[in-house]
């Protein structure tokens, strides 16, 4: 098929935020994996998700548009958003990942649980006598809570950089709009690494279990310089925000309309990780972009060099060649582990251990604590590409 006959998929509309099947359906039956959109290409099948995610020589991420699009080439921001772990290639992503690989291991991301569990309870404390809130909002403050717990940083500044960072991420929207708000939240964002830091050094202390002196021992070590130390600071914290909370809000959209799964969650904390499995297959919110580095032709389909495409995880956690039955939510389906919503290949999510078991650990306490949950308020989304999920989640509960 030539790509101009492609269909067309309007991934950037609220319409396919708020539900993208009618539209997923359609486009697939014109073609099995690929579509158009306005910027480029959305790939929606699984195997091809698969293949062109790990697929680093034709296809590299970089957010070098957007730096140009805001004229902060030459910047240090600009410089964060170039040469950030998510946006580098080849030697230079091997050596920022290789350098924090050990702080994100499965058994690093168990031996923290108890730190989750405490983070998660103490947030729990302060909000469940409320009798209703926002979930969305609740959930803000639940990933960068553990966050700084890992790093073994002090809560206090937590409010103020959790504005920072919307305002920061608020620029992939590429709207010039953001750009005044991005420069505060910027300087807000380096000022708070470059203290902690600093600070973290001048105390002359290390703990073993905090991943900022983890971090610290790799620019000892000379696996980091003094800014990409920073770089890589911010990044974890940016990284693991918008994901993890976007995640667990659908994932409680998901529990509250089937109550049995939900009283089962507040008992059965393994049920809670095919919980959050089948979640990041159906409703995985992340849209992992990359631009086309060289021609090249994929499965009957010519790219060019420049072309953008972009990966709806959650579409391909919806290939009915692979999971059956793909629209029922089935957390004992055999193969939901099989999803692509952590990505695949060199850039596959650095956090994919600690997302899942904050995760599967904030849903088992919040079952205990928010019972009988229902929806009290106006559901609404959050645009698909970037961190897709539920702008707002108004529930009321009884506190348990
Ligand atoms: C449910 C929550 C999360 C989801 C759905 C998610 C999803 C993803 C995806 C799809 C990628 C690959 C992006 C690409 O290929 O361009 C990624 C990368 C990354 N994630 Fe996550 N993530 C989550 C939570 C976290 C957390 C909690 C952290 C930090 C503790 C984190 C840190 C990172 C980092 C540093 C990268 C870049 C890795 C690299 O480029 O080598 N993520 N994530």
């Amino acid at each position: 098929m030539a790509t101009a006959e492609l269909p067309t998929l309007p991934i950037d509309t609220p319409q396919f935020s708020a539900d993208p099947q009618p539209f997923l359906e359609a486009a697939r039956a014109q073609h099995p994996w690929l579509a158009r959109f306005t910027q480029g290409y959305a790939v929606h099948g699984y195997d091809a998700h698969v293949d062109l995610l790990a697929d680093d020589v034709n296809l590299v991420p970089g957010l070098g548009p957007i730096v140009d699009f805001y004229g902060m080439r030459g910047t240090l921001w600009g410089r964060f958003m170039e040469e950030m772990v998510l946006s580098a290639t080849g030697d230079l992503h091997t050596r920022l990942r290789a350098s924090v690989q050990h702080a994100f291991t499965p058994r690093r991301a168990n031996q923290v649980r108890p730190m989750m569990v405490g983070a998660i309870g103490d947030l729990l404390d302060e909000w469940a006598p409320k009798g209703q809130f926002d979930f969305a909002e609740f959930a803000a403050f639940f990933p960068i809570t553990v966050m700084f717990g890992l790093l073994g940083v002090p809560l206090e500044p937590i409010h103020r950089i959790r504005h920072a960072i919307e305002g920061h991420v608020a620029t992939l929207a590429i709207d010039l709009a953001a750009k005044p708000g991005m420069l505060v939240a910027w300087e807000e964002l380096w000022t708070f690494a470059d203290t902690l830091i600093k600070d973290r050094e001048a105390s002359g202390e290390s703990d073993e279990e905090s991943m900022l002196d983890a971090l610290i021992a790799a620019k000892n070590a000379g696996q980091l310089d003094d800014v990409e130390l920073r770089f890589m600071v911010l990044t974890v914290i940016i990284a693991g925000y918008d994901t993890s909370k976007n995640q667990l809000t659908w994932t409680m959209k998901l529990l509250v309309d089937r109550p049995e799964m939900y009283a089962r969650c507040a008992e059965d904390r393994e049920y809670c990780g095919k919980v959050v499995n089948e979640s990041l297959r159906l409703t995985g919110i992340a849209s992992p972009y990359r631009a086309a580095a060289q021609d090249f032709t994929y499965d009957g389909i010519d790219f060019r060099q420049g072309d953008i495409v972009i990966f709806g995880t959650s579409l391909a956690g919806r290939d009915p060649a692979v999971f059956g039955a793909p629209l029922t939510f089935d957390p004992d389906r055999a193969n939901a582990s099989r999803h692509v919503a952590l990505g695949r290949g060199a850039h596959i999510c650095l956090g994919q251990y600690i997302a899942k078991n904050q995760l599967q650990e904030g849903i088992h306490l919040i079952c205990q604590r928010l019972r009988n949950p229902r929806i009290n308020g106006e559901v609404t989304w959050r645009p698909f590409i970037g961190a897709w999920g539920l702008r707002s989640l108004p529930i009321a509960f009884d506190a348990g």
